[in-house]
């Protein structure tokens, strides 16, 4: 619990300054890509709109595989409330579908656990400048690698490859909450077939409403999960924009939907990104 609270503070410290530099958004100008809305579809291109809006950004956590497998329903064995989670990916820059873009997702069970590793995440002594990651970036802090593996299990893993329209499209279970963490998924995007840290191209998290899991709580499996809840206002990584790609479930007979779409700058590079967020934020857009 102590080291989820030291991870929890540094976070938000980091945050706090991250926010500090910031420039407020504003529809037709330019946008930094941690201030922005989420679907760049909604606003009017006006004539001085040279740009579409950036998602914002959110770090990949302590649990990604990167040998999750090539499949839309993801859950295998796990058990909870369905979820078909369509996901959209757009060029910020015009607006145009993403093709060919390769899109992982991964979240704990209904129970609040990862499958394939130790969920006792320990924050590393050495972590310091943890971020909300980005191109190149998985926001982790300098050094600081994937969990290993421990078992072969995969459940509530996987990617898909963005057809022509940049849509995927998932069949997975609501997630379950766990320490001082509300209700999310991961996401990360790469060009092609590679996971590699360089290569990250977009890295956030998606989140569900605040009253969800009070929904969910006297149902099965749900009713197992004995970890402390925490609502999207106590996590501090949903603190950083999580409001920004939050989405609104469909429910029709106990099956969940939804879609959401994210702007990315495709040719943003780490070299950008790191520029960005060591304070030269006037007139970028990454
Ligand atoms: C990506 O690479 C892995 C490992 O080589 C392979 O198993 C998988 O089929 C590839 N995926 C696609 C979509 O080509
Ligand atoms: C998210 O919260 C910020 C800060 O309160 C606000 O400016 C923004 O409009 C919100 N976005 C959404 C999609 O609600």
């Amino acid at each position: 619990m102590l080291s989820t609270i030291n991870y929890l503070l540094q976070l938000l410290i980091t945050f706090i300054s991250v926010i500090c530099v910031s420039h407020s958004h504003l529809a037709g100008k330019i946008i930094d890509h941690d201030r922005t809305v989420v679907n760049c579809g909604k606003y009017k291109r006006e004539a001085n709109q040279h740009s579409c809006v950036l998602t914002p950004f959110n770090p990949e956590g302590p649990y990604f595989l990167p040998d999750d497998l090539h499949r839309s329903t993801i859950n295998e064995q796990e058990k909870g409330k369905p979820l078909h989670l369509e996901i959209n990916l757009v060029d910020a820059n015009d607006c145009k579908p993403l093709e060919n873009m390769f899109i992982h997702i991964w979240h704990a069970n209904a129970l609040g656990i990862y499958s394939g590793v130790d969920n006792n995440y320990k924050v590393p002594k050495y972590l310091k400048g943890l971020t909300i990651g980005g191109p190149g970036d998985s926001g982790m802090g300098p050094g600081v690698g994937r969990p290993k593996a421990i078992s072969n299990n995969r459940a509530c893993r996987g990617y898909q490859v963005t057809n022509s329209e940049g849509q995927v499209n998932f069949n997975t279970i609501i997630p379950g909450w766990y320490g001082a963490r509300c209700l999310h998924i991961h996401v990360e995007v790469f060009h092609g077939n590679t996971t590699e840290l360089n290569n990250i191209i977009y890295v956030t998290q998606i989140y569900f409403h605040r009253d969800l899991p009070s929904k969910l709580l006297w149902s099965e499996p749900y009713f197992q999960n004995d970890h402390q809840i925490f609502l999207n206002d106590q996590d501090g990584i949903y603190l950083f924009h999580g409001n920004e790609t939050t989405v609104d479930l469909l429910e029709t007979n106990g099956h969940y939907s939804t879609s959401i779409t994210f702007g990315i700058n495709p040719k943003a590079s780490k070299k950008d990104h790191q520029n960005l967020t060591s304070n030269s934020l006037k007139g970028k857009n990454i």
